[in-house]
């Protein structure tokens, strides 16, 4: 949720900063800005709107100078305007300052400051930080920033630069990720690693309650005290592995991740399914035999997507480890106050590591003693470098704003949990190989299942103009349909809900006519007699039906209006093969009507505030 980088070097630093800001625009997009410097000169360059609108003002005025720094933004306070784009500066032009995060006490600081007689120019919380800092500054940057933050409550990732010190830049972070880039031309800052792809070769992640100062050759992170902090540079290209961070052929992100399930699915995978002993193993869930043993609860939390992730992992912990499991959203966790006893463990779900009600029920879980793992994308994120252990996906950077190959490798992930802890319960190992197997050979099923493709964009075609949608299914697949309503509602603004299938004969049935159409995910397994009386209630009701259906099943053909078969797999992986209709029918909506798939409106990839 809003993007900073920041370039002080031997290069023009404009180009660098365009450049960063759109592998950060995901993250916030409805206005952009830059200040650079030239000597004891600063050229703030800022406008409403995309990305795109800051590069036609840079190509009438361009920015020059080898040291800036720059945002895109999401608006918390104050609308899209060019006022409210950062960054923001004093009232005397000497400090610019980005800022991802909240100011909480904001309006506080601002009377205390408007009472001394300062004019602000914008609505935003970031503006008293930069006059803050003015007023502290006396000759030293990073104590007139250490000095402004200790009277903050909230989130701040931030950038400073000053005119009187040309080329330094100065970051803190509380609850907003910030990194500082080290590369051949020089430093950089930023909110994202990924950003940095190409610049940098080694990153340093910031703590919360750091600051750090940077020029062209050096750099420092100090502690709330001003004592030097020791930090570890690590290779940026632990972070990235080998994915391709751009688009590739792909017209966009969101089809390319779709496209890269197979794979993701197998890195995910890879090195961690264990044929001996018939279970998975993890390098990083640091749990002993006997922590592994006594566990007989998990409490799994997390927002969004992932949240969706959780609650098909409650089933998969239910069937294979028999373990009871409770999926909580990470935003209700943190302000709860459930009673936990000493063997349950809680298991943080994110793709990007920095949500921040996932962060704070996380910080919440381990403030009270409890074991607290996490299932997460994005190496080196504030989530996995707090949490007690954990397993990363190796999904590679996901850029579109609507998850998609994080989701389906969660899924993995928490399939191969389950069958680590059932194979320390009931799970015979017999049984342990056959979930191998059978996770084994999902990378090639998806692979068929993207065959699909073509239907999907049939019936795109077909449903384009509705303006509501139902997804039902039941067990395993009620997940996978709330999961389906998500991303039709997230890229094509068009009204979903996902239910359970039975359950939608209390209330959501009343939806039904014949402009609604509902998508019933029923391949073969369990509950398919029970999924299809679900089919012919809604067809008693006018209500055309789409379904995601086993291959050749002549009994769904019989009742449905649009057949997507699928291939056939255990219950317990079917989310993850169904998803993947799901995700292209969104997708393919959302291009029919104009949307802008990668970058929905209102919307941000990653939520670092409350
Ligand atoms: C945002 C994104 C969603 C994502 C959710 C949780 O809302 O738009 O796609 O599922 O945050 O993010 P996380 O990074 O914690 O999985």
């Amino acid at each position: 949720m809003c993007g900073i980088i920041g370039f002080t070097g031997s290069r023009e630093a404009a180009p660098i900063l365009v450049d960063g800001l759109k592998r950060l625009e995901y993250r916030g997009y409805d206005s952009a800005g830059l200040i650079t410097g030239t000597g004891s000169s600063l050229h703030l360059r800022r406008r409403a709107g995309r990305l795109v609108e800051l590069e036609k003002l840079l190509a009438t005025q361009p920015a020059a100078g080898t040291y800036g720094i720059s945002h895109t933004r999401w608006a918390t306070h104050g609308g899209a305007t060019d006022a409210n784009a950062h960054p923001h500066l004093s009232a005397d032009s000497t400090i610019a300052v980005v800022h991802n995060g909240v100011i909480e006490n904001y309006l506080q600081l601002k009377k205390q400051l408007q009472a001394d007689g300062v004019q602000f120019r914008s609505e935003t919380d970031t503006e008293v930080l930069a006059h803050l800092i003015a007023h502290y500054y006396q000759g030293d940057l990073l104590l007139a920033v250490r000095k402004t933050v200790e009277l903050v409550k909230g989130t701040y990732g931030l950038a400073v630069v000053c005119k009187h010190e040309p080329g330094v830049l100065v970051g803190a972070r509380l609850g907003s990720p910030l990194v500082i880039g080290l590369g051949d031309d020089g430093n950089y800052l930023a909110s994202d690693a990924s950003a940095l792809a190409g610049y940098a070769d080694k990153v340093v992640y910031l703590n919360d309650r750091q600051i750090c100062q940077l020029d062209a050759e050096s750099w420092v992170i100090r502690n709330q005290d001003m004592d030097t902090v020791d930090a570890t540079a690590h290779d940026i290209q632990h972070y990235l592995g080998d994915y391709d961070a751009g688009k590739g052929d792909y017209p966009h992100f969101m089809l390319k991740e779709i496209y890269e399930q197979p794979e993701a699915l197998a890195n995910a995978m890879r090195g961690r399914l264990d044929d001996a002993d018939a279970t998975a193993h993890f390098g990083g869930l640091n749990l002993t035999a006997q922590q592994l043993r006594a566990t007989d609860r998990v409490i799994m939390t997390a927002c969004g997507t992932s949240y969706h992730a959780g609650l098909v992992g409650e089933y998969l912990f239910e069937e294979l480890a028999r373990m009871p499991v409770e999926v909580e959203y990470a935003s209700e966790f943190r302000y709860r106050n459930p009673p936990i006893d000493r063997s349950t463990v809680i298991l943080a779900i994110t793709q990007s590591g920095e949500t921040a009600d996932t962060l704070a029920a996380m910080r919440e879980a381990k403030r009270m003693g409890h074991t607290s793992l996490a299932i997460c994308n994005a190496v080196g994120s504030s989530i996995a470098r707090e949490a007690c252990g954990g397993v990363y996906l190796h999904a590679g950077p996901e850029i579109g704003v609507a998850s998609t190959k994080a989701f389906t490798s969660q899924c993995a992930v928490l399939t191969m949990l389950a069958l680590y802890f059932g194979r320390t319960r009931h799970l015979s190992a017999p049984q342990g190989q056959k979930v191998i197997d059978e996770l084994r050979a999902l990378p090639d099923v998806i692979r068929q299942t993207l065959r699909c493709h073509d239907r999907v964009k049939d019936i795109a075609r077909k449903y384009a103009d509705m303006r509501n949608c139902l997804y039902l299914g039941r067990q395993y697949l009620y997940p996978a349909a709330l999961e389906g309503a998500l991303k039709l509602k997230e890229i094509s603004y068009v009204h979903a809900e996902g239910y359970a299938a039975a359950e939608m004969k209390h209330g959501p049935i009343a939806l039904v006519d014949a402009d609604t159409p509902s998508v019933f995910l029923v391949p073969r397994g369990q509950v398919f007699d029970k999924v299809m009386s679900n089919m012919q209630e809604i067809k008693a009701r006018g209500g055309p039906v789409i379904a995601v259906c086993s291959p050749n099943d002549a009994e769904v053909a019989h009742i449905a209006d649009d057949l997507i078969p699928v291939p056939d797999v255990p219950e317990y992986l079917q989310p993850i093969v169904c998803s993947i209709p799901l995700q292209l029918l969104a997708y393919e909506i959302a291009l029919l009507k104009g949307c802008d798939v990668d970058k929905p409106r209102n919307l941000a990839k990653s939520v670092t505030v409350e």
